[in-house]
C-alpha cells in the first residue's frame, strides 16, 4: 500500500518526528514553507502514489520542520479536479499519509476569488463552510472502512475550536479576518458572471477550484479541519478585470506575508496549549 511506504521513507529521512500539524499551501502561499525551521525536504516524486502537481505556482514537495514552536508537515502542491486522471488516489494518499504520520490538524490555504465586494484582493478569510460544485468527490467508490465509515456527517466539518484560535490569531496579529463560505468550482475556465450571480443568490462568498476535496478526505478520516482563503481577486463579472492565472500568482504572493503572520500566530497559541 503506498501510504505506508510513504510513511516508511518519510520516517527513514527524518526518524522519529511526529508533526501535530499538516499545512496545505495553495496557489502563489509556498513561501510559508521557506519559514520552516531545521526543515527536511521531501520531493512528491520520491513519495509513491503522491502527486505531481502540473500547474504553475505549485511546487510538490513536503517539508517536515518546526514552525512557531510546533512540528508540522507541509504540502507544498495539491492536486486539483482539473487534472483529471487519477487525481482522486492521489488526493487521498497526501491527506491520509498526514493523518498517519499522526497530525490531529490539517490547515488548508488557498486562493479565491470574492464574491462580497467589501472583501477585496489581498484580504485573507476564514473559511466557515463549503458548497461542493465540484460535482466530484474522491471518496467515490468503494469505501476503506480502515479510514473511516461509508456514510459522515459534514457538520462543523470546519472545526470551531480550530477557528476560534485562527480568530484569536487574526486579533493579536492585527490581521482583520473575516468569515465565509467557499465554493468550489471545478475550473480550469475561471466561472461565467451568470454563475457567480448564482454562487453569490445561493450564500456563497468565495469561489476557488481546491480545498473541498482534501477537507472530505481530512473528515472522512476524523481530522479536524481549518481552512483560509487568499482572495486575490473579485470574482467575474464584479469589476473591470477578468481573474488570470498571472494575477492569482501575483496577489497570493502578496498576500502570502500576512497569511505565513496568522500562521504563525495560530501555531504559537497551539505551543501555548489553550
Ligand atoms: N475563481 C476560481 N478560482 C480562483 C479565483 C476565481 O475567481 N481566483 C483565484 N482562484
Amino acid at each position: 500500500m503506498s501510504i505506508d511506504d510513504a510513511v516508511r521513507i518519510i520516517a527513514a529521512r527524518r526518524p522519529g518526528f511526529r508533526p501535530r500539524v499538516a499545512l496545505v499551501l495553495g496557489s502563489g502561499l509556498g513561501a510559508v514553507a521557506e519559514r520552516i525551521e531545521q526543515p527536511t525536504r521531501i520531493s512528491y516524486a520520491d513519495l509513491p502514489g503522491f502527486p505531481v502537481p502540473t500547474v504553475a505556482g505549485h511546487s510538490g514537495s513536503m517539508v517536515l520542520g518546526t514552525l512557531g514552536g510546533v512540528d508540522v508537515v507541509c504540502l507544498n502542491g495539491r492536486v486539483h479536479a482539473y487534472e483529471g486522471g487519477d487525481g482522486a488516489a492521489r488526493l487521498r494518499v497526501l491527506v491520509r499519509t498526514a493523518k498517519q504520520l499522526g497530525v490531529d490538524a490539517l490547515v488548508l490555504t488557498n486562493a479565491a476569488g470574492s464574491m462580497r465586494r467589501e472583501v477585496g484582493p489581498g484580504s485573507l478569510v476564514l473559511i466557515r463552510d463549503h458548497i461542493n460544485m465540484l460535482g466530484f468527490n474522491p471518496l467515490q467508490g468503494p469505501n476503506d472502512e480502515a479510514w473511516g465509515p461509508r456514510f459522515f456527517s459534514m457538520r462543523d466539518a470546519y472545526d470551531p475550536a480550530l477557528a476560534q484560535r485562527f480568530r484569536q490569531a487574526a486579533a493579536s496579529a492585527g490581521i482583520a479576518l473575516p468569515e465565509g463560505v467557499y465554493l468550489a468550482y471545478p475550473g480550469p475556465n475561471f466561472e461565467t458572471p451568470a454563475e457567480i450571480r448564482a454562487f453569490r443568490t445561493m450564500g456563497a462568498d468565495l469561489v476557488g477550484m481546491s480545498t473541498v476535496p482534501e477537507v472530505l478526505v481530512a473528515r472522512h478520516c476524523g481530522l479536524s479541519v481549518a481552512a483560509l482563503s487568499a482572495v486575490t481577486n473579485l470574482a467575474e463579472g464584479m469589476s473591470d478585470d477578468t481573474p488570470s492565472h498571472d494575477e492569482t500568482l501575483a496577489q497570493g504572493a502578496a498576500i502570502a506575508i500576512s497569511l505565513e503572520k496568522l500562521i504563525l500566530a495560530f501555531l504559537e497559541s497551539l505551543k501555548h496549549g489553550v
